[in-house]
């Protein structure tokens, strides 16, 4: 079902049979203060019957109500099935920006991580689109995405559109006054049926593992910090989403601890696309992709060797965040404090560099 099914959904059936298909609709109604409206009615109906300084306290007209309701239940209902729709991906080549073509067929299977590198505006963004909306020839670059060797029509497109692919900072769209517990209790209860509990308790572990900064679970959801909201999404993509495919546009600056981050969702059997400036991320994929000038210059296998640079990498980089929390808390940064960091022989030695 998608956003547009449910506005219709909700524009011709009365409440109380949306509600009883979809019970998730009670939240959402008391969380807007509609809980008590005429569930004889359907939406726009029952609405009426609203004063408008109701529905104005959540900065919303009716007609915001009926697309934020269709939104929440696009996300919250989410079928479990269409994880195993998709067991490979296949990038045919287009063209880049000189309109020369890319002359390449990648195809990359469920659990490979692939990092996407490049100067900023070679067209990393670019490539991630094409992969959200399983372009087919008609984006700027001409490319076509294959899900398990398959061209794709437009019904089939349209059908897995939102299905297939979790974007991190996408599934907050709607104005919700939830807190941190109660939004992934309401996920965990609309997606899975057992074990809910359980999986809310390792959510919100992992989101404060990665959040820079740590956080209560019961502050608001539209309080979370950009690092701290992205930490969330990227638990609760982690734990409770089944789409499986899983886009990362550059999470270096977020304020999350991005390394842990794709290790777990690494972990889940899901492709993951991560575009980044970033050597720890980089390398820690399976494969990176080169762009230049808005092409695929080169695929890399990341080797052994690249692998065991890792090490070293990480160790410049706790120090760095040493630094970087030094700075934060208004502490000196001299040279005999960074003595104390780099004791370490190997990472003193890559850092005198
Ligand atoms: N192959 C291409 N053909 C035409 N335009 C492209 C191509 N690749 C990228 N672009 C365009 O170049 C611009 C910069 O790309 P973007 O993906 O935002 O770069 P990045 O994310 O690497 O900074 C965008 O407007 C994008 O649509
Ligand atoms: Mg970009």
């Amino acid at each position: 079902m998608t956003v547009q099914d449910f506005i219709t959904l909700l524009n011709s059936r009365r409440l109380d049979e949306i509600i009883q298909e979809y019970p998730i609709s009670r939240d959402f109604l008391a969380n807007f203060r509609l809980g008590t409206i005429s569930r004889r009615l359907p939406l726009p109906q029952a609405l009426e019957e609203v004063d408008d300084e109701t529905l104005g306290e959540f900065g919303l007209d009716r007609y915001g109500v009926l697309i934020n309701f269709s939104e929440f239940l696009e996300t919250f209902t989410q079928t479990k099935d269409s994880s195993a729709a998709v067991s490979f991906l296949t990038i045919i080549g287009g063209f880049n920006k000189s309109n020369e073509p890319e002359n390449i067929e990648l195809t990359i299977a469920s659990g490979e991580i692939i990092s996407i590198v490049g100067p900023t505006g070679s067209g990393k963004s670019r490539l991630l689109s094409d992969i959200e909306c399983l372009a087919q020839g008609d984006t700027p670059t001409g490319r076509q995405i294959l899900v398990n060797g398959t061209e794709l029509d437009d019904l089939q497109r349209f059908e897995m559109n939102g299905k297939l692919v979790a974007q991190l900072s996408q599934n907050m769209n709607f104005v919700m006054d939830l807190t941190v517990r109660e939004f992934l209790e309401m996920h965990a209860k609309s997606r899975l049926t057992q074990s809910a509990g359980e999986v809310v308790k390792k959510c919100l572990m992992c989101a404060n593992t990665l959040a820079g900064e740590k956080f209560s679970e019961d502050i608001k959801v539209t309080q979370l910090s950009g690092g701290q909201s992205r930490a969330l999404m990227i638990a609760d993509t982690a734990y409770m989403s089944n789409s499986p495919i899983v886009l990362i546009d550059e999470i270096e600056n977020a304020g999350i601890d991005r390394r842990q981050a794709v290790e777990l969702l690494a972990k889940s059997e899901k492709i993951i696309f991560v575009s980044t400036h970033d050597p720890l991320l980089a390398l820690s994929a399976d494969k990176r992709i080169v762009i230049k000038n808005g092409g695929i210059s080169k695929v890399i296998e990341i080797s052994d060797a690249e692998r065991q640079s890792l090490e070293v990498i990480e160790k410049i980089d706790s120090t760095l965040l040493i630094l970087r929390n030094r700075l934060r808390t208004g502490e000196m940064i001299t040279e005999e404090s960074l003595k104390i960091y780099m004791e370490d022989k190997l990472c003193g030695k890559y850092m005198m560099l």
